[in-house]
This record gives C-alpha cells, structure tokens and sequence, in this order.
C-alpha cells in the first residue's frame, strides 16, 4: 500500500466540529432568508432567526480555528511547545493520549540514541481516524519509525514501572477524562512513571490549574505555568468566544523528589 506524502495528524474532537458547522449552516440559512426578506419581520421565524445568525458566526469562527489547527496550526504549535525543554537527545519520553503521534513523532525527531513511546485508547469520538496504526504510519513518513513505539494504554493506569522516563508529554488528552478524581489519577500517574529530575509537558485546552496543583502535591516542581498559552492572544480569543471553557495552555514541571 503507497503512503501518503505528508503525516496527517488528524482533526480534534470531529463531533464538534460537525456540530459547530450544522450551527454555522443554520446561521447562514437564517442570515440570507432575512436579507432576501423571506419571512415577515414579526414572524416567529424571523425573532429566531436573530440569535441564530449570532450563534452560527460564532460557530463558524470556531470550526474553523479548529480545522485549521488540526490542518496546519497544531504542527507548529508542536514545535514551540517542544522546544521550552531543552533536548539532549537521550531520553525516554513517553506521551500519554499520542492519538495519531503530533507530539510523539515531533518529540523523536528530537531525539538520538533516546526513544519515544506513545500510549492510547484510541477514542474515534476524540480525534478523526484515531487508531493504533496511526502514529507509527506518521513516524514512517517523518523518517523517525525507528525511535518510535505505540501500545494501548489509559492514562489512569500506566502499564510503566516508576521512574521510568526522562520527559512525559500530554497534548489535547487529558480534558478527555471527564471526570476530576480519575483525572487527578492520571496525572499522578505521569508523576508517577517520571523520573527524579524528568520533565513533563502538559498541553491542554482545560483544567490546567488543576494539573499544576495535583503535579506540585506529586513533587514536580519549576517551570510550571498553569495558564498560559504559547500563542496568547489565540488563547485570550477562544477563551472569549467560549465564555471560559476553553483556555488553551500548558503546565510544565520537573520532578524534584
Ligand atoms: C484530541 S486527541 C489528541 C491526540 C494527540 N495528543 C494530539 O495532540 O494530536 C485526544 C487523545 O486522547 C486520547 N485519550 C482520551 N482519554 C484517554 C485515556 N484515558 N487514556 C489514554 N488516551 C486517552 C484519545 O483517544 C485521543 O487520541
């Protein structure tokens, strides 16, 4: 079977995005019948149509940031994120939730003698054509098959002895984990599987707060930035657009203890 040319990482949560473009469709509809004057002003359809037209902009912007930055965006952003830890070549990274291997392949590209290992559940509800295959194809057309590793695992249950890797990465994961205890779960078992000295890169478009304090009470300690985004004004924007529940960040941390 020929491979394609470029690594295709796939669009987050497709759901949403099919969902945000049925909102922004119904917007459209109601924007053009209420230029083209198809309904009486009064008419309920009319008073309808109004938040609908706001409601579908809104959605519309929306889907399309998250098209783009599963096309183009998040590639880019892979690479500001990877290069706040500074790179040996070395190290065993493990990256909890790899999907289809972003932030694996970008980490192996990084690496010499060291090695990358990815695990997931694989949710096809989470990211589109999520499947164990998928990070492995990507390292392939990356040219970093070699340093790379993919087994099924869930974040809450790490199947890693302690202090087993030098840097743990998690990007887009862990907010998947709706529930906060079991979250809290899996981000001690990050802390858990981390090396003393190791780091860890938590890249999330939730609960990042909670991850700095669950990483401290765990004995990661530094660097750690509960709030902050890499590309800031994108993140200060759909922080904005979604009345708060998206805030687009990182948390980072070294393991002191
Ligand atoms: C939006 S995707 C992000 C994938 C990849 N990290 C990236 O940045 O492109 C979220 C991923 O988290 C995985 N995931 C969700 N819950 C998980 C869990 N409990 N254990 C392991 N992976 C999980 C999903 O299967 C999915 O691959």
């Amino acid at each position: 079977m020929s491979q394609p040319a470029r690594a295709d990482y796939g669009v987050d949560a497709p759901a949403a995005v099919r969902n945000l473009l049925i909102v922004c469709a119904l917007g459209v509809l109601s924007l053009v019948s209420r230029v083209a004057g198809v309904w009486d002003r009064e008419s309920p359809f009319a008073l309808l149509g109004r938040p609908l037209i706001s409601a579908g902009l809104s959605c519309g912007v929306m889907a399309v940031w998250m098209i783009w930055s599963s096309k183009y965006g998040k590639v880019r952003e892979r690479e500001e994120y990877l290069d706040l830890l500074a790179w040996r070549g070395d190290e065993r990274v493990l990256d909890v939730g790899c999907g289809r291997g972003l932030f694996l392949v970008g980490a192996a590209k990084r690496l010499t003698t060291g090695r990358a290992m990815g695990i997931d559940i694989w949710q096809a509800e989470d990211l589109s054509g999520n499947q164990p295959s998928a990070p492995l194809q990507n390292a392939t057309i990356e040219g970093v098959a070699e340093r790379v590793e993919a087994q099924t695992a869930d974040a809450r249950k790490l199947p890693f002895e302690d202090a087993s890797f030098d840097v743990v990465l998690s990007s887009a994961a862990l907010h998947n984990i709706y529930d906060a205890g079991e979250r809290e779960t899996a981000v001690r078992e990050i802390a858990r599987v981390l090396k003393v000295g190791g780091r860890v890169l938590i890249v999330d478009v939730r609960h990042l707060r909670q991850y700095a304090q669950i990483l401290r009470d765990a004995g990661c300690d530094g660097e750690q930035d509960a709030a902050r985004s890499v590309q800031k004004l994108l993140s200060h924007v759909m922080r904005l657009l979604t009345l708060g529940a998206v805030q687009i960040g990182y948390v980072m941390g070294r393991k002191a203890r």
